[in-house]
């Protein structure tokens, strides 16, 4: 049976992209800091605060073998330009960016070994524009960048890194931005509705198990066309 630690899996896409492992025959460890409601049989919880950069190589050694991982654990705030919290600045470079790099690097060892692996990071449409929120932006450029490099270093030893950037999606994460926000987007979504959390597991599962073996350091956006102008 193939492993899969999919991060932020308590809720929203992570936790759909769980349960689309799981479902697909993968046993899969659902790491997050909050399980609150979490009520998930078939997925083995992971409770850790990935702000706890230190402890990651302790924790990918306790784990034992993954065939994937999914860095999709994010946080966004809405704070202006000129009064953002340097704890929220921190938490974001944390969280988006900083954990995804020392996940890869701590798995990266054991999939070298095998030869194989994957690895599929979650950025946004956020990464391609001068975002609202200025951290948020800067993470998830930065981490699409992370997986190009991170391919190119995989790539020889049979590891495909890429990402998955997806648009609008109805989580909590989404609710939380102001109707403002929230109509500017939706004006360049071509269907006119959010996406489902279950869209975006099924690009994800796609990189992380099935997809041709020559696709290695590319970003799939699930966004409808909604591509900021
Ligand atoms: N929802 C959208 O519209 C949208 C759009 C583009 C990209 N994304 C990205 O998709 C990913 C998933 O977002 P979502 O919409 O499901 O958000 P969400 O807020 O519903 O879920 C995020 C999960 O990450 C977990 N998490 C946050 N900080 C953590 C930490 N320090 N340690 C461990 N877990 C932590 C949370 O507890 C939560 O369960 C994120 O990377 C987000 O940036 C979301």
């Amino acid at each position: 049976m193939q492993t899969a630690l999919v991060t932020g899996a308590g809720r929203g896409i992570g936790l759909a992209t769980a349960r689309a492992f799981a479902a697909a025959g993968w046993k899969v460890h659902a790491l997050d800091k909050n399980f609150s409601g979490f009520d998930e049989k078939s997925l083995s919880r992971v409770n850790f605060d990935l702000r706890n950069l230190a402890d990651i190589p302790q924790l990918i050694e306790s784990l034992g073998e993954i065939d994937t991982l999914v860095n999709n654990a994010g946080v966004l705030y809405c704070d202006a330009y000129d009064s953002i919290p340097e704890e929220h600045k921190r938490e974001i470079l944390a969280v988006n960016l900083e954990a995804p790099a020392a996940l890869i690097e701590a798995v990266s060892v054991q999939m070298k070994k095998r030869g194989a692996g994957r690895i599929v990071n979650i950025g946004s449409v956020a990464a391609f524009t001068g975002h609202p929120d200025l951290w948020y932006g800067v993470s998830k450029a930065g981490i699409l960048n992370l997986t190009k490099a991170w391919a190119k270093e995989l790539g020889p030893h049979g590891v495909l890194v890429n990402a998955v950037a997806p648009g609008p999606t109805a989580t909590a994460m989404y609710d939380q931005l102001p109707q403002s926000r929230k109509d500017g987007v939706m004006r360049s979504v071509h269907s006119g509705r959010v996406c489902t959390p279950e869209e975006v597991a099924a690009a994800i599962l796609w990189l992380g198990s099935a997809c041709p073996q020559y696709v290695n350091g590319t970003t799939l956006d699930v966004n409808d066309g909604s591509y900021p102008r």
